[in-house]
């Protein structure tokens, strides 16, 4: 059961930024994966945040100049020849009272009634997303009211993203979210406790991916909030690595990227470790670099703090440990001057975190770095990934190591969602031995 009032007051903000505006917004498609079979329905996360609607086929308008009608929700109608195949819709009735809109319509008279709201808005809000058709349909019907309204000099002043609002307000997380993200971090965690403690060579990266998957969705979410990243020896180096298909090595490291999404909210966990459950030296190297820096850029993570702040201490903090251990030489402030650093550690610290894994919101405001407030919600992420071609010295080839929490700042400074999950090497080291 949906609880309409978070979603009722989250629509009551938006009207209040949208003056004369008119928000009109389309869900998500369905996206076809292969022949007449699709992907599984993920609903395009602004639609989900103002309306808490989660099926196929719905649209909806939010219009302040329509007194009656502020909130229209448009969604398939009931079909039981259809409804046997794809599942049980709710009445135009039913809608109205689970959703809280003022109405419900059929989904085809969507296209006419947007256009009806356009003539009497200022500005149009859509969704401007992956959607190319909605947004082509919304740009034509624009040109078309304005030709229509022009001697009259009303009509829409132009089509504005709804981002532009919601992103903002998504940025800031209430109770609500928050206990959601715990539980996507609580069950990611968990996965990733399973997957050290599973892990051995002879074993395929992919085995890890399944025992960690398979506890997203046991743990009751929706499955992957990304696509897991289960990187062995030099592949842990690739940042993006998603084939997963290596056989796990005998003094390896294995370098897990993986999180559940837990009621549409994402988490988004990372962990290196040996695939024996023993460091070597090198390893342990590399690993002492990138887990000073973590701890030392979340323990700096607070109310007033810019977010330029902490990817500098990260930089600064990676780059004095690479040239102490000797994985690159020059001075640190040689280092960051010249970016030949960039060789080992060539991402961001981090990035917001909500309903999509890389949240949206600005990250700089007024051209300067945003400063962090209570609510928000990021990762804290730095790594080293010295791959087999670079010109690192021989044990330090195909060694890449990140390590990523997920934070929420809070009044007094910061809570850590993912701190189960361990890190020390000591930790590691444990966990793995008594499995
Ligand atoms: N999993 C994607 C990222 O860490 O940004
Ligand atoms: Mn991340
Ligand atoms: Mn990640």
């Amino acid at each position: 059961m949906i609880d309409k009032n978070i979603y009722h007051i989250r629509r009551e903000k938006l009207i209040k930024a949208l003056g004369q505006g008119v928000a009109i917004l389309k869900g998500a498609p369905e996206q076809v994966r292969s022949n007449d079979t699709e992907y599984p329905y993920r609903q395009d996360s602004d639609f989900f945040y103002l309306t808490g609607y989660t099926d196929p086929g719905a649209a909806c308008i939010i219009n302040p100049n329509d007194k009656e009608h502020a909130f229209t929700m448009y969604v398939l109608p009931q079909d039981p020849k259809k409804e046997v195949w794809t599942g049980w819709r709710l009445s135009f009735d039913d809608t109205v009272s689970t959703y809280g809109a003022d109405q419900a319509l059929d989904i085809a008279e969507f296209e006419a009634n947007a256009l009806t709201a356009m003539k009497t808005a200022g500005t149009v809000y859509t969704n401007l997303n992956h959607d190319k058709d909605h947004q082509y349909k919304m740009l034509d019907q624009l040109r078309a009211v304005r030709k229509e309204v022009q001697r009259t000099g009303g009509g829409p002043e132009g089509l504005e993203s709804i981002g532009s609002i919601v992103h903002e307000m998504r940025l800031f997380k209430d109770q609500h979210e928050i206990a959601l993200m715990q539980k996507a971090a609580d069950i990611s965690a968990d996965a990733h406790k399973i997957a050290m403690q599973t892990s051995k060579p002879g074993l395929h990266e992919y085995h890890l991916q399944a025992v960690m998957e398979s506890h997203f969705v046991y743990g009751g979410g929706a499955g992957p909030a990304y696509t897991s990243i289960v990187g062995t020896g030099d592949n842990a180096t690739v940042l993006h690595y998603i084939k997963n298909r290596d056989v796990i090595k005998d003094g390896d490291m294995v370098l897990i990227d993986a999180a559940a999404e837990y009621e549409m909210y994402a988490a988004d966990i990372t962990r290196t470790f040996p695939a024996n459950g023993k460091f070597t030296e090198a390893q342990r190297a590399i690993y002492d670099v990138v887990l000073n820096a973590q701890k030392a850029v979340i323990e700096k993570a607070g109310p007033g703090v810019t977010f330029q702040e902490l990817h500098d201490l990260d930089l600064r903090l990676l780059v004095e440990g690479m040239v102490d251990i000797g994985l690159l030489t020059g001075t640190p402030d040689e280092v960051i001057e010249n970016a030949s650093y960039q060789e080992y550690f060539m991402h961001k610290t981090g990035h917001w975190l909500g309903l999509d894994v890389h949240d949206l919101g600005n990250y700089m405001l007024n051209g300067k770095s945003r400063v962090l407030e209570p609510g928000m919600v990021f990762t804290i992420e730095p790594g080293i990934y010295v791959n087999s071609k670079s010109n690192a010295p021989e044990k330090f080839l195909g060694i890449g190591i990140r390590i990523e929490d997920d934070i929420l700042i809070t009044e007094s400074g910061n809570k850590n969602l993912t701190e189960s999950v361990p890190k020390e090497i000591t930790e590691i080291e444990a966990l793995m031995a008594a499995s």
